[in-house]
């Protein structure tokens, strides 16, 4: 059967280069029938491994049996199995078609049940770095979150978080406690440099960034405040790197600052490798709960990871956004998470995440402050806060695994003595101040 005829048949519309590209090379290992993972006996296994809950279980046993007897969708679930779990090729998942229940009844949890075919290949490379079963199990928990936030958010069972779920399929993502890990790169205008004797860290913002008068990027909340623009600027001596801080806050200043390269080495800058936080909503995120997390995953990510180095903990998300800190009434875990972290103002930042994931809101410029719900005292305070003007916008965190000591707000506390400053008798001498009025204007 050609791709074409499957299309014919499904209407899928365009399809991905992924699917078309290795179709013959599935071929060989496809028997009609015999697929492994349409079987119930290998399905309701792997559902039992990862501890699915029954009700979902038996939606994607009766999603696979269907799967099984339409021919078209057969074939195309044995191709996809082999494009995630055999070609070892690097795949655009987010664009591959979603197969609605219109189409066939067991669209909706298709790539679900394919995502399942490749519970043995991620259980091989567990095993293979010595990660213990359970952190697998939880890791892939995510599942079944997403398959009941899929029907939280439409009404009915499906699953449509196919690029993220890659992640972890894919062993990219590792669930430690409360938080996930994914390697990333650094990729905010940012250099951070560490004082070799106090071990205080200072960031620095790129030269040629447009920014507000506030300290957040000129693009940010849709580039509706237009005043105070003002450009940094950075200049990287042989002795000496000059420019504008970044506040542990997240926002940069528009004074300058020199630091003395050789009692300020750079720890940090874009494309250095980091690992990038995530936080899925299975429930209330503790202080402690994170803590936990972010001390197992120092010890346990270079122990089972060691070709995955990286220098930070690094997160760009609405959660570490400080207004959330003075939120009314104050909301007791969020705002206990931002101050762990060195903020830093994100480039064209927005309260897109924001309301999307407190209001549901998946489409730009829908909201109505009228009409939001407001369940709970988070709905009501960000209500109260927009009605007052205020903008949420995601931010982004650095967080050095050697600084780690959740809690502490360590970037926050040692700020005075970084810049508050640079008065601290012994730093005196390695870093000064200017206030240069250079900065480029717009
Ligand atoms: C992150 C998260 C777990 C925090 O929840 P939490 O630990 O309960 O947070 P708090 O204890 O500070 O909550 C205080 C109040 O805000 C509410 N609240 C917290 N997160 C909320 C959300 N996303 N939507 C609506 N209300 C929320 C709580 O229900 C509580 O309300 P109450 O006083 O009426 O009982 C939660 O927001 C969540 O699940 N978010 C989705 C995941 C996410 O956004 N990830 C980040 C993507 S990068």
């Amino acid at each position: 059967m050609s791709l074409d005829q499957i299309n014919q048949r499904l209407r899928l519309g365009c399809l991905p280069e992924d699917w078309t590209q290795r179709w013959p090379a599935s071929e060989p290992a496809f028997i009609s029938g015999g697929v492994f993972f349409l079987q119930p006996t290998y399905l309701r296994h792997a559902c039992d491994t990862i501890r699915m809950d029954a009700e979902i279980t038996g939606l994607l046993l009766d999603a696979a049996q269907r799967i099984a007897a339409e021919p078209t969708l057969e074939r195309l679930a044995s191709h996809c199995h082999y494009l995630l779990f055999e070609s070892g090729l690097e795949l655009n998942v987010r664009q591959w078609p979603q197969i609605s229940r219109e189409i066939h009844a067991a669209g909706p949890l298709f790539y679900a049940v394919v995502y399942l075919s490749g519970l043995p290949s991620i259980q091989r490379l567990y095993r293979q770095r010595g990660i213990a079963e359970s952190v697998m199990i939880h890791t892939l928990s995510d599942l079944e979150l997403w398959i009941r936030e899929h029907k939280r958010r439409n009404g009915a069972w499906g699953f449509s978080n196919l690029g993220w779920m890659h992640n972890h399929f894919r062993e990219k993502l590792i669930a430690l406690g409360r938080l996930q890990f994914i390697p990333g790169k650094f990729g905010s205008p940012f250099h951070f440099y560490r004082d070799v004797r106090s071990g205080k860290v200072v960031g620095l913002a790129e030269g040629g960034c447009l920014f507000r008068d506030d300290g957040q990027f000129a693009n940010a909340d849709y580039g509706t405040i237009r005043k105070g623009y003002w450009a940094s600027r950075l200049e990287m001596g042989d002795r000496q790197i000059t420019g504008n801080p970044i506040s542990p806050w997240g926002v940069v200043e528009r004074r300058e600052i020199t630091l003395a390269r050789d009692a300020w080495p750079e720890i940090l800058r874009s494309g250095d490798p980091t690992m990038t936080v995530h936080i899925p909503a299975s429930g209330p995120m503790t202080p402690k709960a994170c803590g936990d997390s972010f001390r197992e995953a120092v010890s346990f990510l270079p122990r089972h990871f060691p070709d995955w180095p990286f220098r930070a903990f690094t997160c760009i998300s609405w959660l570490l956004d400080p207004q959330l800190e003075a939120m009314d009434p104050r909301p007791a875990n969020l705002a206990a998470f931002p101050p762990e972290w060195y903020l830093h103002p994100v480039d064209g930042a927005t309260e897109r995440q924001a309301l999307e994931r407190v209001f549901d809101i998946f489409e730009e410029g829908t909201f109505n402050l009228a009409a939001a719900p407001m369940r709970t005292s988070l709905q009501r305070g960000i209500i109260a806060f927009m009605r007052r003007g205020g903008h949420l916008r995601s931010t982004g965190g650095v967080l050095f695994p050697e600084d780690l000591d959740w809690g502490k707000s360590v970037y926050r506390k040692s700020w005075k003595g970084v810049i508050g400053c640079f008065a601290v008798s012994g730093l005196r001498q390695q870093c000064s101040l200017s206030r240069s009025q250079s900065h480029r204007r717009p």
